[in-house]
């Protein structure tokens, strides 16, 4: 561990000058956990405002600085789902609020172009070479929508492919997926009509892959290049390159999800590792800073179909205030070395991890893509308990999914691996 903690310690170093702590804020009015629990279940449906936010037991959180968030308890928890893999520089970055601050005060919202919009865009051009434009938008879904919507009109077909169980939010075109028998099924609500325009290939399905394309009516393939839920299920990068080759035989166009692994697994994205090009990327999260937002970037033959023929209006578009945090954050993200220093935190915790399942006989896996982690315990029960016994022991993972920043520090690495230890143990009970 000394070794690879060594690495750790050196990006920490890098990485002091994001990290300053905030003073914590006065409890004596603050309601109770079981208070808020109580007033939740009566105005939030289930008393949660997300699908992957309904913890049992519940947590409410007050304040977050760097790799740590309080809650309301006072209980102080080191935090790995970073803003669902939003906050590659940690929570309250300080260039960020200051950035934040200063444009709240200049201006929220001009209903007009303004000097950040371009900026903004030129940074990720800078980035990500194959985004020739960029167009924004207020969320990763909404960026996912658009790019359907824009390869649609350019290819006039009405079909669109996607990978088993890739997410790309959660509207219909992308709410479909096979059942055991292979069949599509929708979620509720998806209307049949608008599912049967989806066809679900498996990852790694050459012969589906080609049959989906085959007809020539599907405007595009849309896959997260990194496999799916980040890198959960990897995707190999044979595959990635055959859904490119069947794309260019077929005159379909291929969208890569970059939401979470944009700017995150590299400055340049998942693409820049695969070493493909796609039509078009599908941005959001890093981009913004932690901040709410999202892009489209492509061929600029294809984003300028939005100057008059594909219909964007979108009252959050290019906001201001996201606008800041996120030239911020890519500005301090484009050398590459705050995703290494991620990266080694990760990669640490991998290799701890590891130990720890040896240690203990509890037989798991796991694995990493770059600065995010995936713990699996074999058992899916135990499985199933690991995120609330993980938040028991004072950490807290997205579901069984660990994402690092650049101020995770060394305490915090011994720190969760001595938590890890403890909490496989309680789940595996
Ligand atoms: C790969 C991927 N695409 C799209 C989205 C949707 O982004 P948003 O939550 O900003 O709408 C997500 C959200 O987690 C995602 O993981």
């Amino acid at each position: 561990m000394a070794a690879l903690l060594a690495v750790s310690q050196s990006a920490a170093d890098l990485c002091d000058r994001y990290a300053r702590p905030v003073p914590p804020q006065d409890r004596s009015s603050a309601p109770s956990t079981q208070d808020l629990i109580n007033r939740a279940r009566s105005v939030l449906p289930g008393g949660s405002t997300h699908a992957a936010r309904s913890y049992d037991p519940p947590i409410y959180v007050v304040r977050a600085s760097g790799s740590r968030k309080w809650l309301v308890d006072g209980r102080e928890i080191i935090d790995y789902t970073m803003g669902h893999g939003a906050l590659l520089l940690g929570h309250a970055h300080p260039a960020v609020v200051q950035a934040v601050q200063e444009q709240t005060a200049r201006g929220t919202h001009y209903g007009a172009a303004h000097p950040l919009e371009v900026e903004w865009a030129e940074l990720i051009r800078s980035l990500l070479p194959s985004c020739q434009e960029v167009r924004f938008t207020a969320s990763g879904t909404e960026a996912t929508m658009l790019a359907l919507r824009i390869a649609r009109t350019a290819t006039g077909r009405d079909h669109v492919v996607k990978l088993q169980d890739h997410f790309h939010g959660w509207y219909d075109a992308v709410s479909v997926n096979l059942d055991d028998a292979g069949l599509p099924v929708q979620a509720a609500g998806v209307p049949a009509a608008l599912a049967a325009l989806t066809r679900v290939v498996r990852p790694g399905d050459t012969g589906g892959l080609r049959a989906a394309v085959a007809p020539g009516d599907a405007a595009a393939v849309i896959l997260e290049g990194s496999g799916a839920h980040y890198g959960r299920d990897p995707l190999d990068p044979a595959f990635v390159a055959e859904i490119r080759e069947a794309c260019d035989r077929t005159g379909t166009l291929m969208v890569m999800d970059e939401v979470v692994t944009g700017f995150r697994v590299a400055p340049g994205g998942m693409q820049s590792l695969l070493g493909v090009r796609p039509d078009l990327s599908v941005l959001g999260k890093v981009m913004a800073g932690g901040l709410p937002g999202g892009a489209v970037g492509g061929r600029r033959d294809l984003l300028e179909l939005l100057a008059g023929t594909v219909y964007h209006p979108g009252t959050w578009n290019a906001n201001p205030l996201s606008a800041s945090a996120g030239i911020t954050t890519l500005r301090l993200v484009g050398d590459g070395i705050a995703q290494r220093t991620a990266d080694g935190f990760a990669r640490t915790l991998e290799s701890e991890f590891d130990a720890t399942f040896e240690r203990t006989g509890i037989p798991g896996r796991v694995w990493r893509l770059a600065s995010i982690l995936h713990v699996a315990l074999d058992d899916p029960a135990a499985h199933s308990r690991l995120p609330a016994a993980m938040r028991g022991e004072g950490v807290d993972f997205l579901n069984t999914s660990a994402f690092c920043s650049t101020v995770h520090s060394l305490a915090d690495i011994e720190q969760t691996v001595d938590a890890f230890g403890r909490a496989v143990e309680t789940a595996a009970r």
